[in-house]
């Protein structure tokens, strides 16, 4: 891992842009290890406290087993059953937790919540997701397809097929701060945050990254090298969902969609998938989908972020 500072805290994927390449090799060498059975535990003694207002299959299971595997503790406060549920507020949760534990991860519904917390904690605070962004996702899944492509993005070109959301964001920076080259069809109304698109434009100068959109589905995934999909009706939009259907229909990544790519793409999801809505069971279950091994990519993907975020920090980086 690089000697400069660590950041202070991971709210976005643009905050470890300069570093990915380095965060994406410690990873796929933390991955090695524990399939030899050779984790260290270099995280002994820390503690990360987990809040979740969501539910979460990948990224509470990940964080847990990652802070076991490297010798710490995680602890998972249901944001119900914490006193933020009955009016403490966020600042002040972030100030009494900075005095127990290393870190915290935080899945929210509103992104300047994330913020705040960050903002009263003096301990590292990684975005768990939001309603803006899910860096960590982003970390496994270029993780995969570094992988695949043997660590080159550059000439790569991925296209993503559906909503304008919090996972595109952190994939169109983390794109971008790679060198992967991406072009997003999704349905009109459903765009990705301007903001969003011209920081990531911004990046792509340095990388020569392309960053194209459409609304046609078949036109991003000509000749791609990999498809990208995510649920029609993200946590939080659930009253939308009617509108959402009409609106997704036609963005689904089905046998037919596959057939246009390139003849050795594969298949992104960051689950949970809505089998028959955004992706097929043909193509889940089928031979290039990349799901399983990118839903494995969150647990080494996370014990990068960690160690990078929590070992070198022996004394809290301010006190609120
Ligand atoms: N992909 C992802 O974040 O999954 P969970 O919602 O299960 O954590
Ligand atoms: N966009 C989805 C991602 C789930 C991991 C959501 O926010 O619900």
């Amino acid at each position: 891992m690089p000697t400069r500072a660590p950041p202070s805290d991971l709210l976005s994927i643009a905050d470890v842009a300069r570093e990915l390449p380095d965060l994406l090799a410690h990873a796929a060498r933390l991955k090695a290890a524990r399939r030899r059975g050779r984790t260290v535990p270099s995280l002994r003694g820390k503690n990360l406290a987990l809040i979740f207002e969501k539910p979460s299959t990948r990224t509470r299971t990940s964080f847990e087993v990652a802070m076991n595997d490297l010798g710490g503790h995680a602890l998972y406060l249901s944001s119900k059953e914490l006193q933020l549920g009955r009016g403490e507020t966020i600042a002040d949760t972030a100030r009494v937790l900075s005095r127990y534990v290393d870190g915290i991860a935080y899945r929210a519904y509103r992104h300047t919540d994330v913020v705040e917390l960050a903002r009263g904690a003096s301990v590292p605070v990684i975005n768990a997701l939001d309603d803006l962004e899910h860096p960590c996702q982003i970390v496994a899944d270029l993780l995969t397809m570094h992988e695949r492509w043997r660590g080159r993005f550059r000439g790569r070109r991925l296209a993503w097929v559906g909503d304008g959301n919090n996972v595109l964001h952190s994939l169109l920076l983390g794109a971008a701060a790679v060198g992967l080259s991406l072009t997003a069809a999704v349905p009109p109304g459903y765009e990705p945050r301007p903001d969003v698109v011209e920081a990531a434009r911004r990046l792509a100068e340095g990388t020569g990254a392309a960053l194209a959109f459409t609304h046609e589905p078949r036109e991003a995934v000509r000749d791609a090298d990999a498809l990208y999909t995510d649920v029609w009706v993200s946590m939080g939009d659930e009253a939308e969902r009617a509108a959402r259907e009409a609106a997704f229909h036609g963005f689904q990544i089905n046998d037919e969609l596959l057939s246009r790519a390139g003849a050795d793409a594969f298949v992104l999801h960051d689950l949970p998938a809505h089998r028959g809505e955004e992706i097929t069971d043909s193509v889940m279950d089928g031979s290039r989908a990349a799901v399983w091994d990118q839903a494995e990519n969150r647990l080494h993907a996370q014990k990068a972020i960690l160690e990078r975020l929590l070992r070198s920090r022996s004394a809290p980086r301010r006190r609120p």
